[in-house]
């Protein structure tokens, strides 16, 4: 953010919020911490403290791990947050830029970097009604409708997010117990159309995934393979991933995460066979059900972003 923008908010922030606090803890608060639309449903309520005269006492009496705010000045009641997919995971930039009612107004604390990031999503798959099994036009251009959605971003849009620095990678699976996993990946950069949109990928974050890696290695992860399609055949193997997998992706000699395969519903999805070409993830250690014989209930693929 740029200074004149920061004192802006500094002096808006004091002019609407405080009204015993000092000036200082104003621009303590305005660099801290941001007003934006939340959808909470993948926060839980850490606590909740009554007889808060305002919200910058709230703000300042917030636990530090507390990733949300919510202050209402009807019961005099501060709201704090805990994400419930490991720590910076909830903070999607799809509600983020959202204003709409089914969101609520929440203050969010800036990350240790002191940047205020959110996932912006390049893949998503919620229900079976919508194919993944598209060709290449349709893969670089993009398709589905909207990121909370069935949603493939395009992998030129992806190419130019990536193309001057590496960023973070989140991947979020769930099963259909509802329990959710994430994993994610340093420095994961996506050439251009020339290089068929090859993908490089960083380290894996252990201390950001609760589950194990899949991809890492160029044979079944995606590390320095380039995207193949059902027309258009890139990958390490003899056989046509793509083609025989029914959806694009970055296949190496084929993959063990299959996120844009075929979608199968419960039950069928807790028994197939990975032939089926379900929408599988699997892991040296990765913890039951997960594996090539079940098909996930809902993948998100999401970049590391800064907020609108
Ligand atoms: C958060 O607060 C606890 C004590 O309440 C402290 O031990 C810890 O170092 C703090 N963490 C950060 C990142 O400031
Ligand atoms: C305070 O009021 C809000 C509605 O403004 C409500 O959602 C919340 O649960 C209340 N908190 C307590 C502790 O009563
Ligand atoms: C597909 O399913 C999703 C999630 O249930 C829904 O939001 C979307 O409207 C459906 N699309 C079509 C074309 O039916
Ligand atoms: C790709 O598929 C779309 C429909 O999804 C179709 O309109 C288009 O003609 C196809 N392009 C090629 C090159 O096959
Ligand atoms: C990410 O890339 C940057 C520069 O390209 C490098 O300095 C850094 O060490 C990389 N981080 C990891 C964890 O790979």
């Amino acid at each position: 953010m740029s200074n004149s923008l920061s004192l802006v908010i500094c002096l808006i922030t004091i002019i609407n919020l405080l009204s015993n606090a000092t000036r200082m803890v104003g621009c303590d608060l305005a660099v801290n911490w941001r007003k934006i639309g939340e959808d909470l449903s993948e926060y839980r309520l850490m606590k909740q403290a009554a007889e808060i005269g305002h919200l910058a006492q709230c703000l300042l009496s917030a636990d530090n791990t507390s990733e949300a705010v919510w202050y209402s000045s009807h019961n005099r009641t501060c709201h704090e947050f805990v994400c419930n997919r490991g720590p910076n995971g909830c903070r999607k930039c799809r509600n983020a830029i959202r204003a709409d009612a089914t969101v609520t107004q929440v203050w969010i604390r800036a990350q240790p970097s002191g940047q205020f990031n959110c996932w912006k999503t390049f893949q998503h798959r919620v229900s079976s009604n919508l194919s993944f099994d598209k060709n290449w036009t349709d893969y670089s251009t993009g398709f589905g409708l909207e990121e909370a959605d069935n949603f493939w971003l395009g992998l030129e849009q992806i190419h130019q997010l990536t193309k001057h620095r590496g960023r973070r990678v989140r991947w979020e699976l769930s099963d259909w117990d509802k329990k959710w996993y994430w994993t994610e990946n340093f420095n994961f950069t996506v050439s251009g159309p020339e290089d068929k949109y090859r993908a490089v990928i960083g380290e894996f974050d252990s201390a950001a995934s609760s589950i194990g890696q899949a991809m890492t290695t160029s044979d079944v992860g995606i590390q320095g393979n380039q995207f193949s399609t059902p027309d258009s055949d890139n990958d390490l193997s003899p056989d046509d991933c793509a083609l025989e997998r029914r959806g694009g992706w970055w296949f190496g000699y084929c993959t063990y995460f299959n996120p844009n395969g075929i979608y199968f519903d419960y039950p069928t999805a807790l028994s197939v066979h990975y032939t089926q070409m379900p929408m599988m993830y699997h892991c040296d250690g990765c913890p039951s059900p997960l594996g090539q014989s079940y098909s996930l209930r809902t993948v998100e693929c999401m970049i590391e972003h800064w907020m609108p």
